[in-house]
């Protein structure tokens, strides 16, 4: 079984790669509108990710053999319990690394209909560590988009 950990800022292309590959990931934003009917619900942070990890779970305890997690997950420390689930589960955990400019993400962003604030965006930005092989991950792929 896999686990693959999707990387980038909003407007990077998580969701549109998944959706060219036919999968339906774990989505932070779609469980937001599960809980709170709401995809934009930012005040919930900690029980859209508990839910979100109880759901790989559940898909690991029945044997799927690949879930990807469709977030941010901007940093080591957001990245971490997916490679802890993984190792209990026995399976490998990849991440993929949307490696495309804040200036390409914003213009991405301001097209769509569900906006991520320009302030947002820098913070996010400023949290973004890069995925590496030494947190754990079985292998670190990364996907340039310079395409506005
Ligand atoms: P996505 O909606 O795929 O971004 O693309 P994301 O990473 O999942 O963003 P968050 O984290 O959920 O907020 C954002 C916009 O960029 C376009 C898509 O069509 C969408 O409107 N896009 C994506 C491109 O124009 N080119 C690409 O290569 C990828
Ligand atoms: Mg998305």
């Amino acid at each position: 079984m896999r686990i693959v950990v999707l990387v980038g800022l909003p407007g990077s292309g998580k969701s549109t790669y998944l959706a060219q590959l036919g999968v339906t990931g774990l989505s932070s934003d779609a469980i937001r509108g599960l809980l709170a009917d709401d995809e934009t619900d930012q005040t919930i942070h900690d029980r859209v990710f508990q839910a979100l990890r109880y759901l790989l779970r559940q898909r690991l305890a029945i044997g799927r053999s690949a879930t990807y997690i469709d977030a941010t997950n901007l940093t080591v420390e957001e990245r971490r319990p997916y490679i802890g689930i993984g190792k209990s589960y026995g399976c490998d955990v990849e991440a993929v690394f949307f490696d495309v400019p804040l200036e390409v993400c914003r213009a991405r962003n301001a097209r769509r209909h569900r906006v991520v604030p320009e302030d947002a965006m820098a913070k996010m930005s400023a949290k973004l560590a890069p995925p590496d092989i030494d947190e754990g991950f079985s292998r670190v792929t990364a996907i340039p988009g310079r395409e506005p």
